[in-house]
């Protein structure tokens, strides 16, 4: 295929495995990569030495370009940045952030930055900062999510009309199908997360890849939205959250019941109801565990077929 996406990063897909935290180390991200998508390393659960030791993996279990994904929101973000340098990283993804900070920084040593955003007021911020492409992620996705709960249908063909940069759609995506659809809104690519925490390669643990296969429509919810919105899979945790928010809670209460290392207890270490478990509505959608190569293909596969069917139509 041949889009501005894969010209940008010399790959043979528009798909990206979007950077996870807990999900996202070097055997997904090289597998991804490995199956002519773009992998990323999902920065935000590890100290610098822990991502340099999955850099380095990473690039012996691939030759084909991968990239990082680094959360703005946490500290000591120079020295990430760095560390990326040094190792001579060429693609990142920033997120949760102003990418006026830190694009131009990386821009003098030669990377090529995309930043996700879920506005079009962050996208045309994203523009006068000098990015390369931007992530488009829309109300549906896993993980944290904009305030503004625009949908991925509603957020793309806005996104598309306000900037001239190339798009990557994400958001709800899982499928041939899904990824046509958000084709035809005006993307180029597609950013993809939930679906691939569901395979093989994935760090996430198989307990919460099980809830996710049994999970269905209706069973996450958008909370925390005093904090920062997070989608999550319904359990104790989020029944706790949900009533405290109900009384009017506090950012300040919601960050004491948060507490330190809840995400890494749910998605990391298994434990399923006092656990925070970060996943997106697509959990619907997904029956099966599979390696990330045969559901790239599949989606590849499913795009292609999806295609003819709508050029047949009169
Ligand atoms: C478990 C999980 C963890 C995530 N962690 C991050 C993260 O650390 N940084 C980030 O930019 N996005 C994160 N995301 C968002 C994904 O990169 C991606 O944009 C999103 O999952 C796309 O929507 P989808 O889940 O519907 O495919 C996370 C998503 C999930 C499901």
């Amino acid at each position: 295929m041949n889009t501005r996406i894969t010209q940008l990063f010399g790959i043979k897909y528009p798909i990206i495995q979007g950077g996870m935290i807990w999900c996202s180390g070097w055997e997904l991200a090289s597998a991804v990569s490995n199956a002519g998508g773009l992998g990323l390393i999902g920065s935000g659960s590890m100290y610098p030495d822990i991502l340099e030791e999955q850099i380095k993996k990473c690039k012996a279990a691939t030759d084909k370009p991968f990239g990082v994904n680094v959360p703005l929101l946490f500290p000591d973000r120079k020295e990430v940045f760095d560390l990326l340098i040094r190792e001579k990283i060429s693609i990142v993804f920033t997120s949760a952030g102003n990418p006026a900070t830190w694009t131009s920084y990386q821009k003098e040593h030669g990377i090529t930055v995309v930043h996700v955003v879920a506005s079009v007021k962050s996208a045309l911020k994203c523009q006068d900062s000098g990015v390369d492409a931007i992530v488009a992620e829309g109300f549906e996705a896993g993980g944290h999510n904009g305030k503004e709960e625009t949908t991925t249908l509603t957020l793309i063909p806005l996104i598309r009309k306000a900037v001239s940069l190339p798009l990557i759609a994400a958001g709800g995506i899982a499928t041939g199908r899904g990824m046509l659809a958000a084709f035809v809104l005006g993307a180029e690519g597609v950013q993809i997360g939930t679906r691939f925490v569901v395979s093989e390669e994935s760090s996430a643990h198989p307990e919460f890849k099980r809830k996710i296969i049994e999970s269905g429509d209706g069973d996450t919810f958008l909370a925390m939205k005093k904090v920062v919105p997070v989608r999550l899979l319904k359990n104790k945790f989020l029944d706790a959250v949900r009533l405290m928010e109900d009384q009017g809670a506090s950012a300040e209460e919601l960050k004491g019941l948060l507490g330190k290392g809840r995400a890494k207890k749910g998605m990391f270490e298994g434990e399923m109801e006092e656990g925070e478990l970060e996943i997106g509505q697509a959990s619907a959608l997904i029956n099966g565990i599979k390696p990330a190569g045969k559901i790239i293909e599949e989606i590849i596969h499913e795009f292609n077929e999806a295609k003819k069917e709508l050029n047949e139509i009169r």
